[in-house]
C-alpha cells in the first residue's frame, strides 16, 4: 500500500441538504484525511470540462446541469490507498445498489444525485486534483 491523494466532490444534492459535515465525518472515519477543501459554484463550462470523459453518454447534459444546480465542495483526500478507500466509502454509483455503511447508501437520492464524486484511478486523481487545486493549496 502507498499513501495516495484523490479528488472528492460533495455534490449539489448533498450541499443542499447541509450534509457536508456528515460526509466529511464518514470520510475521516474511513481513514482519509481532508488535506484541501474549497466550496465552489461550478460554471456549466467547468462542469462539462470536468466530466468530459462522459461527453458521449446520454446522461452527460443532465449530469452537467445537476453539477451546477448548487454549490459543490471539492476536496483532496489523502491516505493509504486513498483512491480505492474513497471509492469503497462512497459505494456504488446507484445508491439503490450501494452497500450498507456507504455514503451513497446513506445519503444518495438517485443514480445522478448520488452525493459524492471520487477519482477512479491514479491518473484521473492527478488530473482532477489539478482541476481544482494548486500544490500550495494542499496541506498534508
Ligand atoms: P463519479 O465519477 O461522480 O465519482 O461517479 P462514478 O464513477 O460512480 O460514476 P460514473 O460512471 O463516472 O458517472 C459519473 C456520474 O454521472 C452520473 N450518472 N448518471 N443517469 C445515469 O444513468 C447516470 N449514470 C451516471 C452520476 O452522478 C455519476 O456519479
Ligand atoms: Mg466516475
Amino acid at each position: 500500500m502507498a499513501v495516495e491523494r484523490t479528488l472528492s466532490i460533495i455534490k449539489p444534492d448533498a450541499t443542499r441538504r447541509n450534509l457536508t459535515g456528515q460526509i466529511n465525518a464518514r470520510l475521516e472515519e474511513a481513514g482519509l484525511r481532508i488535506v484541501a477543501q474549497r466550496r465552489v459554484r461550478l460554471t456549466l463550462e467547468q462542469a462539462r470540462q470536468f466530466y468530459a470523459v462522459h461527453a458521449s453518454r446520454a446522461f452527460f447534459d443532465d449530469l452537467c446541469k445537476f453539477m451546477v444546480s448548487g454549490p459543490v465542495v471539492a476536496q483532496v483526500l489523502e491516505g493509504e490507498d486513498a483512491i480505492a478507500r474513497n471509492r469503497d466509502a462512497m459505494g456504488a454509483t446507484n445508491p439503490a445498489n450501494a452497500a450498507d455503511g456507504t455514503i451513497r447508501k446513506a445519503f444518495g437520492e438517485s443514480i445522478e444525485a448520488n452525493s459524492v464524486h471520487g477519482s477512479d484511478s491514479a491518473e484521473t486523481a492527478a488530473t482532477e486534483i489539478a482541476f481544482f487545486f494548486s500544490e500550495r493549496d494542499i496541506v498534508g
